[in-house]
C-alpha cells in the first residue's frame, strides 16, 4: 500500500463535482486501500477521492471511537466503511452545530450545521448495493465526505463568517472555555481539545 499525496485548496480538482465509478476492478481495490492507508497516516476520520486528486465518487469514513460512561475511548470501536456513487437519501429535520477541520484545508477549523441523522444509498467496494442510517458525529462524517464528491467544502456552510479559526485560536478558546468550567466546579469530561480532520 502506499500513503497518497493530499491535495490542498485551492487545487480546482476540490471544486469538481466527481464522476460516478463504474468499474470495480483491482486498481480500484487498490486505491481503495491506498486512501484508507493515506487517512489514518493523517489522522483522519474520512476522506473522499477528490481529496487525494481523484475525481470520482469515492470516499473512506473511520468513526471516532465509542467512548465508555467515563468518557474514555473504547478499543478497537472505531468503524470503518467504503462508499462509492453514494447520496442521502433522508435527512433528519433535527439539526446540530459542530466543529469541522478538513484534510484538505490544514489549520484551521470551522463550525459548521449538519442534519443530525441521515440515510445513505451507496455501493461497497464490491459494487453492492448498501443502505446506511447514521447519527450524530458519524453521520456528520459522511455530510462532509459525500459534500467533497459534490464539489463542496465546510467553508462553504459556515454558522457564520465569524465561526473560523486556525488551529490555534480554536484550541485556545476552547482550552479557556475548559478551564473556565473548571473553575467553576463544573464536571468536565472533556479534558483535551480535539477536532475531526474529515
Ligand atoms: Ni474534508
Amino acid at each position: 500500500m502506499t500513503e497518497l499525496q493530499i491535495v490542498t485548496l485551492p487545487d480546482e480538482v476540490l471544486r469538481k463535482k466527481a464522476r460516478p465509478v463504474t468499474k470495480f476492478d483491482d486498481d480500484l481495490q487498490a486505491l481503495i486501500d491506498d486512501m484508507i492507508e493515506t487517512m489514518r497516516a493523517a489522522n483522519g476520520v474520512g476522506l473522499a477521492a477528490p481529496q487525494i486528486g481523484q475525481s470520482l465518487q469515492l470516499a473512506v469514513i473511520e468513526t471516532l471511537p465509542k467512548v465508555d460512561e467515563d468518557g474514555e475511548d473504547i478499543p478497537d470501536s472505531r468503524e470503518l466503511f467504503v462508499i462509492i456513487n453514494p447520496r442521502i437519501v433522508w435527512e433528519s429535520r433535527e439539526v446540530i452545530d459542530g466543529i469541522e477541520g478538513c484534510l484538505s484545508i490544514p489549520g484551521y477549523v470551522g463550525e459548521v450545521e449538519r442534519a443530525y441523522a441521515v440515510r445513505v444509498r451507496a455501493q461497497d467496494r464490491r459494487g453492492k448495493p448498501l443502505k446506511l442510517r447514521l447519527k450524530g458525529w458519524t453521520a456528520r462524517i459522511f455530510q462532509h465526505e459525500i459534500d467533497h464528491l459534490n464539489g463542496v467544502l465546510y467553508i462553504d456552510k459556515l454558522t457564520d463568517r465569524e465561526n473560523f479559526w486556525t488551529d490555534e485560536e480554536y484550541y485556545n478558546m476552547r482550552q479557556a472555555e475548559l478551564e473556565e468550567k473548571a473553575e467553576e466546579g463544573e464536571e468536565v469530561k472533556e479534558t483535551a481539545v480535539t477536532k475531526p480532520n474529515e
